[in-house]
């Protein structure tokens, strides 16, 4: 049931609600499949809660997470060349918005070119999406949006096709495809091209491969906010499923796997422990060094992104860069 809210721009904004209720279940059934798995994972949209959503935020201030700030500098110096190559007038459907910071640059540039803008984002935290939108509605009277607390997936599938004079512009940003599996990124990019009509568009934040060098302390930061944000999924697991996982006895660990060009994210055990989760009635066990594998970051080059596309029904028009060529953002057209 959509969620409409009461404020000044109220009738600006709905809001539509899949997080809540069943999604504790969801939560503790992905917990408990994580945990007794033979490699232990978590996976990583419950990252995202109040807490962890700003701790995100923090993270894209951090000087050694380049990738923020690259593609910020595109959007920021490039937008308007790239809303030239979009079908207009288009409504923007945005997955994972979160604070929507760099989204502003691209809604800014969209608005000089049709008259009014209707929004579509989708994020997994209902409060990152009431703040940011309630931000951008303040700030551009022609704006409308349309709000979805929920998963990506859930969201895509809820979403009604454009009426007809109408195109639809997808935007995925910050790398946030490098967290699938090449597997799930095919997957997702056919759930997303499933909306889209021909000569539509999906617009593709992807980082490029690069030297460990820069790219292990993007993940291991010196301040430790990573490691925090990593964390702060067992504060979540002690909260919302009654567990004790002492976070002392837990370290986060970024490596590169070049084999597979990724960045893996763990937490190892410190020592050898035992940990109840008592909401789920389940007990763990872990070994001096074993980890729970949290998260990979796959790194690309354009091939890469250029075959994404073409087995997911899409053909990669054109990439822009930044001035150091870290990150890349790529138009890729529905065909
Ligand atoms: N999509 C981001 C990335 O791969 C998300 C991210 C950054 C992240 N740092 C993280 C996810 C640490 C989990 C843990 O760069």
């Amino acid at each position: 049931m959509p969620l409409h809210t009461h404020n000044e721009t109220g009738e600006r904004l709905t809001l539509h609600k899949f997080a809540q209720g069943g999604d504790v279940n969801a939560f503790s059934e992905d917990v408990r499949q994580g945990l007794t798995a033979k490699q232990k994972y978590l996976l990583p949209k419950y990252l995202y809660d109040d807490l962890g959503s700003r701790l995100f935020e923090a993270i894209c201030l951090l000087p050694e997470y380049y990738l923020t700030r690259a593609e910020k500098s595109i959007l920021q110096n490039q937008s308007d060349e790239i809303v030239s190559h979009l079908p207009l007038p288009s409504r923007i459907v945005e997955l994972g918005s979160g604070n929507a910071e760099k989204t502003r640059f691209l809604l800014e540039a969209l608005l000089k070119r049709q008259t009014t803008l209707h929004y579509l984002p989708i994020d997994i935290s209902e409060e990152s999406l009431r703040r940011s939108s309630e931000e951008l509605l303040g700030n551009y009277d022609r704006l409308r949006i349309t709000a979805y607390a929920a998963d990506y997936f859930r969201a895509l599938r809820s979403i009604v096709k454009a009426d007809e004079n109408e195109h639809t512009v997808v935007l995925f940003l910050g790398s946030n495809i490098g967290n699938f599996s090449e597997d799930e990124a095919m997957n997702f990019l056919q759930q997303v091209r499933s909306i889209l009509e021909v000569g539509d568009a999906l617009l593709l934040g992807a980082d490029l491969k690069k030297s460990e060098e820069i790219l292990i302390p993007a993940y291991d930061d010196a301040l430790g906010v990573t490691a925090a944000f990593n964390l702060n999924l067992l504060v979540r697991m002690n909260r919302e499923l009654n567990a004790d996982f002492d976070l002392r006895k837990f370290q986060h660990r970024a490596i590169y796997n070049k084999k597979f060009g990724r960045v893996e994210m763990h937490l190892v055990s410190k020592e050898e422990q035992t940990v109840t989760l008592k909401a789920l009635e389940l007990r763990v066990h872990f070994a001096k060094g074993e980890s729970i594998h949290k998260e990979n970051s796959y790194k690309f080059d354009l091939e890469q992104i250029n075959s994404l596309g073409l087995n997911t029904g899409f053909a990669l028009q054109q990439t822009w860069y930044d001035p150091q060529q870290q990150f890349s953002f790529n138009l890729l057209k529905a065909q």
